[in-house]
């Protein structure tokens, strides 16, 4: 399993009867998961000491109840800073479980122009949403493009690059439909040295288009793969689809990938620390490529 276990600002305190307590810089929230669906007792102190906790509603969705909470505030992963705001549904503006992505490409990244100081690596991030990976790839050095159907998505990935003095890095910003946007990247001839998606379960483009990820996924990886250049670094993939195991991705990866490319794939369940129990949260599965 790849655990996100390098947080210093957020932690996840505890997890009982659907939902987890996490500490975000010094708030805490109480929302909504479910994996949890164990029932164990609630001993710590910060299940009675909530700044936010989103309820859910039978009827589907549900809503924030707020306890002395700023309207937006920033957390810090290494040298990268977030702006959180908890809004629709149960999110803040990031999944903590990702820095463990974040880290592997950006060592990827490193580790490249460790060797040739002068290569151009160029990032492409797919359903990028409110740019963790984007960012993290832009401090490594790369060129990235980030692409989202969701104008406040987009201008929020801004907001982080601008908190984490990244404003002017090579960031480019795109709203647009990932599969449109990648068929005129094929057209255009361009390339990506790296490519990251994290396609939700469902989800529909800026005109509509529906996104259902076991009808979509394999044919979409197919697709952005042609944008990989010759001598590409690494090829990433994240999902929270339960039906979408490890062995399932990296399966995908290596009938996409290793043909053409060679290298190598893995794919794990990615996790966060929870601190009460001392075990692992699972948070979805990610594959990797690698050359
Ligand atoms: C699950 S989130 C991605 C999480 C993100 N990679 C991270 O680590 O923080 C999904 C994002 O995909 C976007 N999205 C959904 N369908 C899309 C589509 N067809 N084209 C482009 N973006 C889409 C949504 O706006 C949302 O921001």
């Amino acid at each position: 399993m790849w655990i996100a276990d390098q947080w210093k600002d957020y932690e996840v305190i505890d997890t009982s009867n659907g939902e987890k307590l996490e500490r975000w810089g010094s708030y805490i929230l109480l929302r909504p998961d479910p994996q949890v669906i164990w029932n164990t007792p609630r001993k710590a102190k910060e299940w009675k000491r909530l700044n936010g906790h989103y309820h859910r509603s039978s009827k589907g969705g549900g809503e924030w109840e707020f306890f002395d909470l700023p309207k937006e505030w920033q957390v810090q992963y290494r040298d990268l800073t977030f702006r959180l705001k908890p809004f629709s549904f149960k999110h803040t503006g990031l999944f903590p479980e990702q820095a463990v992505n974040w880290d592997w490409c950006r060592e990827r990244i490193v580790s490249a122009k460790k060797e040739n100081p002068n290569r151009e690596i160029k990032v492409l991030n797919l359903f990028a949403y409110t740019g963790g990976a984007t960012i993290s790839a832009a401090a490594a050095g790369a060129k990235v493009t980030h692409v989202d159907a969701s104008k406040g998505m987009v201008t929020w990935a801004k907001e982080n690059a601008a908190a984490s003095h990244l404003e002017n890095a090579p960031i480019r910003y795109l709203v647009d439909d990932c599969v449109k946007f990648v068929e005129r990247e094929i057209r255009r001839g361009n390339t990506y040295d790296g490519i990251i998606m994290d396609p939700p379960s469902y989800g529909r483009g800026p005109k509509g288009e529906i996104w259902k990820i076991e009808d979509s996924v394999f044919s979409f990886m197919q697709l952005a793969a042609q944008l990989l250049s010759e001598d590409a670094l690494f090829y990433l993939i994240n999902s929270y689809t339960t039906g979408l195991q490890p062995a399932v991705l990296s399966y995908m990866l290596s009938t996409v990938l290793k043909t053409r490319h060679g290298g190598s794939a893995e794919a794990e369940e990615i996790g966060l620390p929870v601190r009460e129990s001392g075990l692992v949260l699972p948070c979805g599965a990610s594959g990797r490529w690698s050359r």
